[in-house]
């Protein structure tokens, strides 16, 4: 097989154990999660240092050569995958905990460090990595800053933009920038930090962080609500952030839709209520003081079904059953298993206009499709919904009317086409409808002042 000439030179420099040719890697997977194809790498760069990354990113700038970032290949937005011609440059061998810093509450790490890790090692240590999402297994830290990652516990922690105190990367050019700052403070001119992150792989490829812990909580309480309406849903949000001391760390929203196909399709999964509900609600509050915490957990949730907001509720007696009801919560990571070819959606509005746009967006897809599986679910804290959609035998176009119905009603209620999962190739088109004209213009000055050649990521985001 012939190989391409910027291979030959990035192969010569680094070696084939670090550059490897499609067929030594083989069958291995280069696509991500969402369901676009992806197309196979000319070689694919598995560095070990920064310094790789940096010299493999100045052969490629030199020989024009465009080059695809990847972490854990579980991005829902295509952004991990090829569009034809690129080499790929996976973070998969720099996955180590570097340190941890008890005293600045630190933690340095490669930015293919699986999030998992990241979260046990902080434990370990006596502390929390506050960041949680379905995909922690695989999902890499640099993947989450990427792509601005967001998941259960934005409503108490923040994005992964929170998470951060520094950030080392390297541009297109091979040159290094930022690097492992512990300052909280460092109003030190622009801050590159905040560029790179969400920049989805188009601005640098980021080596290594560091990340902020906080302090671990030691009494968590979990309760599983059922409740009549979404007014009984927004209601309870605004009693538990008010009444709930220190605060509420998840408040995950699942209408009845979403409840009874992951439950009537995942067979490991148990209905915590014994009466089926319009709405469900999976409240956690997070404290210090394991008997008083749960206590005045109990309490508040008392008040609710004393006044009608909450129907029902079951509260986790054990971590054993609160994850339980957490498993219910994590069945996206299940939807290859019943519907691989859904359509799935990740919009945000004001948390006030979350019910009306959801309903919409039923109302206009039941309309057109009645026999339609509507799954509706999300992070209702952070006024972040997921809508997924599966139409029996749907193909490209009814994928695309679908698309069509749900970014139509983002645009009327002046929502956001993209609350957490980013642009990739899978959004691109739409994304003027949600950013102003200037807005992009910015943008692109900024990716052609960073990547004059466009070669990171190459047809992502815009
Ligand atoms: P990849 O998929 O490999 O890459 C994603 C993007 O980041 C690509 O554009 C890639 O080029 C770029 N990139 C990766 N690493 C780097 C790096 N080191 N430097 C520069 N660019 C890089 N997201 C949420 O926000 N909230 C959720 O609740 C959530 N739940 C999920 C549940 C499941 C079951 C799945 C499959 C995904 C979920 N996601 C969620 C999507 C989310 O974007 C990813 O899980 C994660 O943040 C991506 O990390 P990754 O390492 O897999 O990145
Ligand atoms: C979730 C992913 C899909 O919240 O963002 O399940
Ligand atoms: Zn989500």
């Amino acid at each position: 097989m012939k190989v391409n000439k910027n291979v030959i030179a990035l192969r010569e420099a680094l070696g084939a154990q670090v550059v490897t040719l499609p067929e030594e890697f083989g069958e291995r997977r280069v696509e991500d999660w969402s369901g676009l194809p992806g197309a196979t790498p000319l070689a694919i760069i598995r560095p070990r240092t920064t310094e790789e990354v940096a010299e493999a990113l100045a052969i490629c700038s030199k020989h024009r050569q465009g080059v695809v970032t990847q972490g854990g290949l579980t991005g829902l937005v295509g952004g991990a995958n090829l569009l034809g011609g690129e080499v790929a440059l996976s973070l998969e061998r720099m996955n180590r905990i570097v340190e941890i810093d008890e005293v600045s509450a630190t933690m340095t790490v490669e930015a293919g460090a699986p999030l998992q890790v990241v979260q046990d090692a902080a434990s370990a240590a006596g502390f929390y990595f506050p960041l949680d999402l379905g995909a922690r297994g695989s999902c890499t830290i640099g993947g989450n800053l990427a792509t601005n990652a967001g998941g259960n516990r934005v409503i108490k922690y923040g994005m992964m933009r929170d998470q951060v105190l520094g950030v080392e990367a390297v541009l297109a050019s091979g040159e290094v920038v930022g690097g492992l700052s512990k300052m909280i403070k460092n109003n030190s001119g622009y801050d590159l930090r905040h560029l790179l992150i969400g920049s989805e792989g188009t601005l640098a490829v980021i080596t290594r962080v560091v990340l902020r812990l906080r302090p671990k909580p030691t009494a968590t309480a979990t309760a599983w609500c059922g409740l009549p309406d979404f007014d009984a849903v927004t209601t309870l949000l605004t009693h538990s952030q008010a009444g709930l001391a220190p605060g509420v760390s998840a408040f995950e929203v699942m209408w009845a839709g979403y409840h009874d196909t992951v439950i009537g399709n995942l067979k490991n999964l148990r209905a915590p209520l014994a009466d089926s509900h319009p709405f469900y609600v999976l409240l956690e509050s997070v404290g210090t003081d394991p008997v008083r915490h749960g206590e005045a957990f109990e309490e508040f949730l008392g008040g609710m079904l004393e006044e009608g907001v909450v129907s029902d509720a079951a509260i986790a007696s054990s971590e054993a059953h609160a994850r339980d009801f957490w498993a219910i919560r994590d069945a996206p990571g299940e939807y290859q298993r019943f519907i691989p070819n859904h359509a799935a959606y990740d919009v945000s509005f004001s948390i006030a206009q979350v019910g009306d746009a959801a309903a919409q967006c039923e109302a206009r897809l039941r309309a057109r499709w009645p026999e339609a599986t509507v799954m509706t679910y999300g992070h209702l804290g952070d006024g972040n919904i997921h809508v997924v959609v599966d139409v029996p035998g749907m193909g490209k176009h009814e994928h695309d009317d679908i698309d069509r119905v749900i970014y139509d009603v983002t645009r009327e209620f002046e929502g956001s086409i993209s609350a957490e999962h980013g642009i990739g190739v899978k959004k691109r088109y739409f994304l003027s409808q949600c950013r102003r004209e200037a807005d992009i213009d910015a943008m692109r000055a900024i990716k052609q002042a960073l990547d004059p050649q466009g070669l990171l990521n190459p047809g992502k985001v815009f």
